[in-house]
């Protein structure tokens, strides 16, 4: 016995759509796998919370797979899930391997449900990637992973050991006795320099232009891009970062690129830093964020660049959800 997986998303909750949706799905899923439709055993159907006019097996029976045992049922309301959505599962008398067919966006990239897969999301700083990247992975319920984060550390390491930070050899020579890691709780990302969360004291605006000046280093970027990609490898995750896309996952299933204008990425670093309570001058704050993108940008291992195949979103006149949306409309309809 073979089980095949199916699912659609529909555009309304009405019955025409329902049978029309649930038509397409069963032979799609016949065509593909090559099969005629007396040997399909049994058909189990799940709608999402949200459809109500119809029965997918009576639109199964109505589109003549009468011969297999049908079912329908409906799933609770889950948080994240996709809207409008119909899955399948079938079972097949015969030894194949299965093609599962997801139409219209409806593979839903949950942690429970999917193979492991990463979204790199790059750009400089302000972009609004961090806030992009955290909402996705929520919706998801996959890891965040701030790379930023990493080379924040480093920075903050060095500032606090009177180390300078131009100074690779000084610099890799610290970084060789510190335990650098990051952990979660309760989904949130904390940065540990030997077992001290720094996730707080990273962000103090001198260790900007810091971690951007540790981050040119090769052997710092390597080992870092080491940890990176054995997280990525072991968990669904969205990164945020400038070089991962490009370098350290080139291979991402989904790979996004975020800019804006100076104007607004040094408007939203600005009000980040007075609601935490840092007094900084808009004006310097801007400059500095133009010197570090060029600073970034000119690296001559792995700079900030958008990889040829990054979907490019100006997010200069977006809000947030609208971004987010966009990244996730791209998404479902490339799963
Ligand atoms: O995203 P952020 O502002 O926290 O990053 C701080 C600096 O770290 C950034 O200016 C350059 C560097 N960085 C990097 O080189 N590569 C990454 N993937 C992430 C950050």
């Amino acid at each position: 016995m073979v089980v095949i997986r199916g699912a659609t998303t529909i555009a309304a909750d009405t019955k025409e759509e329902i049978q029309k949706s649930v038509t397409e799905l069963l032979e799609q899923i016949v065509s593909r796998n090559n099969l005629k439709r007396e040997e399909l055993v049994s058909i189990v159907f799940s709608s999402t919370s949200d459809i109500h006019s119809y029965y997918p097996a009576k639109a199964a029976r109505e589109a003549g797979f009468e011969s297999a045992s049908l079912f329908s049922a409906q799933e609770p309301e889950i948080e994240g899930g996709l809207a409008l959505c119909i899955r399948t599962m079938i079972f097949v008398e015969k030894n194949i391997s299965p093609h599962h067919v997801y139409l219209r966006g409806a593979k839903v990239l949950r942690r429970d449900i999917t193979d492991i897969y990463n979204v790199a999301i790059d750009g400089p700083a302000g972009s609004g990637k961090s806030t992009v990247a955290k909402l996705l992975a929520r919706d998801y319920n996959i890891l965040y992973l701030d790379t930023g984060a990493m080379y924040r550390a480093c920075a903050l390491k060095a500032l606090e050991a009177g180390v300078e930070v131009a100074d690779e050899a000084a610099i890799v020579s610290l970084m060789r006795d510190v335990r650098l890691d990051v952990a979660y709780e309760n989904g949130t990302q904390k940065t540990l320099l030997d077992g001290r969360d720094v996730s707080e004291d990273i962000r103090r605006p001198e260790i900007s232009m810091a971690a951007s000046t540790v981050s040119k280093h090769p052997s710092v970027r390597l080992h870092l891009v080491e940890k990176q990609r054995e997280i990525a490898g072991k968990f669904s995750c969205v990164l945020d970062g400038r070089d991962i896309g490009t370098f350290v996952l080139p291979d991402a299933a989904y790979k996004f690129f975020l800019t804006a204008t100076p104007e607004v990425r040094a408007k939203r670093r600005y009000e980040e830093l007075l609601a935490k309570g840092h007094a900084v001058d808009f004006e310097e704050l801007k400059a500095e964020i133009i010197r570090r993108n060029e600073q970034d940008s000119t690296r001559a291992l792995a700079p900030l660049r958008r990889a040829d195949d990054a979907v490019l979103v100006d997010t200069s006149n977006m809000t947030i959800e609208e971004v987010v949306a966009t990244v996730k409309k791209f998404i479902q309809e490339n799963t």
